[in-house]
């Protein structure tokens, strides 16, 4: 039983088989979106913690080398370590295929991440306890750490081959923050190992938007209550947005397959449906679509496969 319902799942599937059938791709197009997500991810995941910088900054900070006036320290340095963090995700991936999850590599993520802002802490599990700001769920005793990050590993390991990719990073980075292992630096951990996860199945970075912090935060605390499907949900929305990107560059412009994704309203002006109703078929899954900024796109061909589905369904 997987928790993605089943166009959602489709829908990955076709963008990553599409993005396969691309492979080898080009290396300096590949790079390029490298930088670009490095820089993306670099900023939302510090920017969820409430790192000041902004995006463009942070482009600054990592390819410039400069210090912004009148914003702290620590977030420079912040956004140094998680830059390198992803440096390293990226290495991992490429050259140490073998190498699987473990305490040990969740421990040097965050190690990395802190390098230059956490001295005693650094990669280490918590001694005291924790609460998470703006959550009701309080996580386990320090003292119950290290047997639940064992216990988290053991799980993973089981269940490797039999979830879906996408609900397996997802439900790993619930449970991860669920735990709260650390004293801080817990969510950018856990987006990092997810992946790490994702990443050594072909999918390309994967970004939790500073933008979806409250829904990221809601979906997180239904998964508390042994909800997970509307976390996992959110997460294969993430992984759809990355691949649609990674199809919109690096898909030849003559290629007939090419989707051509638009902001709703222009498709619902040819289309018999209002944009608000379009917007309920995407709410509801039915539809797909990927949000770029506060807007949502989604193509004439998605559409027809809606309706397609329908279709079916009545005969
Ligand atoms: N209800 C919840 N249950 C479990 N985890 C949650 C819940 N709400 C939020 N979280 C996680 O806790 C993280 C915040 O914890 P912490 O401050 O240790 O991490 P951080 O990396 O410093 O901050 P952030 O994750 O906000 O960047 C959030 O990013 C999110 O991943
Ligand atoms: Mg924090």
């Amino acid at each position: 039983m997987t928790l993605l319902p089943k166009n959602l799942q489709e829908s990955l599937e076709r963008r990553l088989h599409a993005l396969n059938k691309l492979r080898p791709l080009p290396h300096s197009a590949v790079q390029k979106l490298r930088e670009h997500f490095k820089i993306e991810m670099t900023y939302n995941s510090n920017a969820i913690e409430g790192n000041s910088l902004t995006l463009k900054e942070t482009f600054l900070v990592i390819n410039e080398g400069i210090t912004v006036k009148g914003k702290p320290l620590k977030d420079h340095l912040e956004a140094k370590d998680h830059h390198a963090a992803l440096e390293y995700l990226y290495e991992l991936v490429e050259y140490k295929k073998q190498q699987t999850l473990s305490e040990q590599l969740v421990r040097t993520l965050h190690q990395l991440i802190t390098r230059e802002t956490e001295e005693e802490w650094a990669g280490r599990y918590r001694e005291s306890n924790v609460f998470i700001g703006g959550a009701d769920h309080t996580p386990p005793d320090a003292i119950d750490v290290p047997l639940q990050m064992k216990k988290l590993i053991d799980w993973f390991q089981k269940n490797q081959k039999k979830l879906p990719i996408v609900e397996l990073a997802a439900l790993f980075h619930h449970r991860l923050v669920f735990i709260h292992p650390f004293l801080d630096g817990n969510g950018r951990t856990a987006r990092l190992a997810m992946n790490l996860i994702l990443m050594k199945a072909g999918y390309p970075l994967v970004v939790v938007l500073k933008n979806d912090r409250k829904k990221y935060y809601r979906v997180l605390s239904e998964a508390d209550k042994e909800n997970p499907k509307s976390f996992v949900q959110f997460v294969a929305r993430a992984v759809e947005r990355s691949l649609d990107i990674y199809l919109k560059t690096l898909t030849p412009i003559s290629s007939k397959e090419r989707e051509r994704f638009l902001p709703l309203f222009q498709i619902a002006e040819k289309s018999p449906y209002s944009a608000k109703y379009l917007n309920l078929l995407i709410r509801q899954g039915k539809l797909e679509a990927h949000k770029e900024g506060r807007i949502w796109f989604t193509s004439q061909e998605a559409l027809k496969r809606y309706q397609d589905g329908r279709q079916r369904k009545r005969e």
